[in-house]
Parts: C-alpha cells; structure tokens; sequence
C-alpha cells in the first residue's frame, strides 16, 4: 500500500507552535464562523502498524510495550489498552457508554475518547475571558494540557487505573520486563529516583503516541486528496453537505492546514451541542463515595478548566477520522449510530430531544435545523466512511 502520510513534512519531535489564540469562538459572538483548521506536526518513529512487536531498541516501542502492560493498575489487569483498544480505533471496545476501571463496578463518567490524532492537539490554550474561545489540550474538557500532563490522570483515577501513587507504578514497571529497556533508554541509574522514573514511563508512552500508528493518514479520503482515486456519488455529495449545508467543516476541518498537515476534521475548538443527559451513564449509580449527586451530577466540561461560567457545557470537536468504526458517540455516549449522531444536528429544534444537559451555552447558530434529506444524510455518512484508515484500492476486475 502505498505510504500517502511520507507526502507530509514531518519535523520531529515537538509540536510547532502554530496557535494563534483567539481562532476559536463559538456561539452568537460568531458571526462567522472563525474557527481555523487544526495543523501541527508529529514525529513518526516507530515501524509499520500490524506487525509483530519488534525487540524493545526505541523509546516508542517500550511506550507501546507499557501502553498494553496491565500491571500498571492497582491490582493488576487493566491497562491503557483495555480503555484506548487499538481494534476499536483506540476507544473502550466493552459495550456501554463509559468505561470501568479496573475496581468491577466503578465507571467513569465520560466516553473514552479515540486517542488516535491527538499528537496534533496544540498544548491547551485557555480562553483569556471570552468564553468559548479556548483551544487545544488533553480530554473532552482539555484540563490536561499535553498528552505528557494526561497520562498520570487515569493512572492515579480510582475509578480508572486505581494506583495510590506514582511510586507504585514505577515499582511494578521495575518488577517487570521492562525495567531493563527502561535503563538501557532513559540511563542506568533511572530508578534511583521514582519521579525521573515516572516521567521516563510517561514519556516512552507519550513517544509511542506520536507514531504513525496513532496518526497513519492512510484514509480513502487522504488518497482522493493525494489523486490517487475518486470518490463515488454518494460520497462526493456527502463531502459537498459536509463542507456546505451541514456546516460540519466549521468545526471538524476538512482540507489540509497551511503546513500541509491532511486535515484533521477537528480544529480542537470547543462547544455546546445541546445534547441532554444520557440516562443510561452507569456512572450515575456507582457509591456515593465516588459520585455523590447520583444522576443529579451535571458534567459541566470545558467550565472545569477554565473556570469561565461562559465555557460551562463545551466538550472538544472531535476528530471524525476512523468515526465509523468506532462509537458510541459524544461525551457522554449518547448516541450508537451516525444516523442518529446527524439527526441531531439536523432536527435538535424541532422537538423530539431531551432539553439541553446545560442550556445556558447551547450553540443555536450552527445546528439544530440544517434542514438536511434522509438522502443527504445518506451521503455524509458515506463520505465519513471514507474517513477510515487503512484503505486500499480494489484492484480493477480483470477478465
Ligand atoms: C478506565 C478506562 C481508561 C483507561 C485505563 C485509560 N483511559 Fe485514557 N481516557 C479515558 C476516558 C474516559 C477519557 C476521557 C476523560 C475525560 O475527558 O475526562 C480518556 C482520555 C484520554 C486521552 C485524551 C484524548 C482526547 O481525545 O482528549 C488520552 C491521550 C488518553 N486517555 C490516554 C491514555 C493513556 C496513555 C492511558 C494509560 C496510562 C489511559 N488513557 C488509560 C479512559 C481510560
Ligand atoms: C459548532 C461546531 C460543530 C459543528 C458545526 C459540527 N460538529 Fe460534530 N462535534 C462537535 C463537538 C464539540 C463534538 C463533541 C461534542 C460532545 O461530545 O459534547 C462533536 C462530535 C461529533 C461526532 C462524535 C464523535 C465521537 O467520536 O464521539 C460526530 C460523528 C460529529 N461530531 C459529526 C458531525 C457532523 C456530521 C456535522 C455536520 C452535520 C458536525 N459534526 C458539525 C462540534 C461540531
């Protein structure tokens, strides 16, 4: 197959600095909509996705190896991997709309997210004030800054990995395979100090994040951009009422940022859809000690990091590619198929939904009644299928 992602620039290492603050508004105060296209580049280190595991001589293979490790929970059995599958676009492939920790019985309150692209999530950038206008960083409420700052979260979450502290993952790392790797990568005398051993861990995990593994740009849609192939009908009208009457491109950016970067259809900007609660979350009836409001327990999202009233409800866009082999979808899980997913932006105002989780931030511009045909929807959910990674071309029928 060949390798459309060796068509970008790929500088190493760091991320470049390409947020312009302020490209991110939402709501009313968008009068058009202003929101730029996600961009950034990624270093690609490791090998190609599928073959066996090779022998541990890079920081990225040791981050692969420590990504599935499931001693890294308090006990022992779950691992980044159970939640961030990679057979299911890296998301929880366990039916339900939250995921449970490695404690049986204790969910999380949000979907897992796919964590595929996330290497282009600028660093967090808050939104000085004006609400809706913040940028970037880790989690559907980006209060992780850096993938770096998100990886100690789930470690140390009691309803997630369930470790009392750092220090106990480090110890179950040096009883294991991977002690020796550790050494040989990050220096001899690494585990001499548990916080250098730490930040050791979740860097190998953070390189093994910016492998092509996690970003292969191996879509139908990224060799329709390189002329390799054509889209069908359905799909380049589904492309056409994706990027005009839908509005989705507003949010979920379809064409290639200014350093050549394939598009990332998401520009890491925040919002309010007006989904309503999900009354099937099992987080709403884990012990009080863990969620003690029960059902009552709003998830006020993008308010938690900036603190901004304003913000109150916003959950990032998030990157529609591989969206069809994933789901269920939004935060909170609500919804198991596209068709649904688009029928709520299309018909949100006519009645028929649930009132808004938090309406008081409710975006009513950009959705709601978009006024789009059964065939329209059709489309879009087409061309979204051609989102997916890992497309080769039939080969042309020979007689
Ligand atoms: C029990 C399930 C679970 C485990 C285990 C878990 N995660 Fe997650 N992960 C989640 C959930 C749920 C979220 C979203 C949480 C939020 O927004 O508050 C998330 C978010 C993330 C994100 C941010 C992605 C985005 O789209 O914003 C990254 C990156 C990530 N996880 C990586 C990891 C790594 C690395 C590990 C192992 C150290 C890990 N996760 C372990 C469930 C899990
Ligand atoms: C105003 C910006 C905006 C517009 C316009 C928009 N989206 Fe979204 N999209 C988002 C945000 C924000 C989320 C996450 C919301 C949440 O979970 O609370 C999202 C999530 C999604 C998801 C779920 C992804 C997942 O992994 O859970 C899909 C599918 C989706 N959008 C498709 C579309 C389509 C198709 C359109 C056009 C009809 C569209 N979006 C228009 C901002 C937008």
């Amino acid at each position: 197959m060949p390798n459309f992602a060796s068509r970008r620039k790929i500088s190493t290492v760091k991320l470049e600095k390409w947020v312009v603050a302020g490209i991110c508004v939402s709501g009313i105060a968008a009068a058009i909509s202003s929101c730029g296209g996600g961009g950034g580049s990624v270093s690609s280190t490791t090998g190609t996705t599928g073959s066996p595991p090779p022998a541990i001589t890079t920081k990225a293979q040791l981050g692969k190896a420590l990504f599935s490790d499931t001693s890294l929970s308090t006990p022992a059995g779950q691992s980044c991997g159970t939640c961030h599958s990679e057979t299911k676009d890296f998301t929880d492939p366990r039916p339900g709309p939250t995921s449970e920790g490695v404690i049986p019985g204790l969910f999380g309150f949000r979907h897992s997210p796919s964590i595929r692209y996330m290497a282009y999530s600028p660093t967090f950038v808050g939104d000085g004030g004006q609400a809706g206008s913040a940028i970037g960083g880790q989690f559907w409420d980006g209060r992780a800054p850096t993938l770096t700052a998100q990886i100690p979260v789930p470690i140390l979450n009691p309803t997630e990995m369930n470790n009392a502290s750092t220090a106990a993952v480090v110890a179950a790392v040096q009883a294991g395979p991977y002690a020796k790797p550790l050494e040989n990568l990050y220096g001899a005398s690494i585990f001499s100090n548990p916080t250098s051993a730490f930040n050791a861990i979740d860097d190998a995990i953070v390189q093994f994040e910016h492998t092509s593994e996690f970003s292969p740009f191996t879509s139908k849609y990224d060799a329709f951009l390189a002329g390799t192939v054509q889209l069908t009908a359905s799909e380049t009208r589904g492309l056409a009422v994706f990027n005009g009457q839908g509005g989705c491109a507003g949010c979920h950016t379809s064409s290639p940022s200014l350093d050549g970067t394939p598009p990332l259809f998401t520009n890491f900007c925040y919002a309010n859809l007006g989904l309503p609660k999900n009354p099937n979350n099992p987080y709403y009836t884990i012990p009080a000690k863990y969620n003690p409001l029960g059902a009552n327990f709003v998830d006020i999202g993008l308010q938690t990091t900036t603190g901004n009233p304003g913000d109150r409800g916003m959950f990032m866009t998030q990157s529609l590619r591989n969206v069809a082999v994933r789901g269920p979808y939004f935060h909170n899980g609500i919804f198991t198929t596209l068709q649904q997913v688009i029928n709520f932006y299309n018909t949100r105002d006519l009645g028929g939904f649930p009132t808004p989780e938090v309406p008081q931030t409710e975006d009513l511009t950009e959705l709601g009644n978009l006024g789009l045909t059964q065939q329209n929807i059709s489309d879009v959910i087409a061309f979204l299928n051609t989102l997916t990674d890992g497309y080769t071309p039939t080969p042309a029928i020979r007689y």
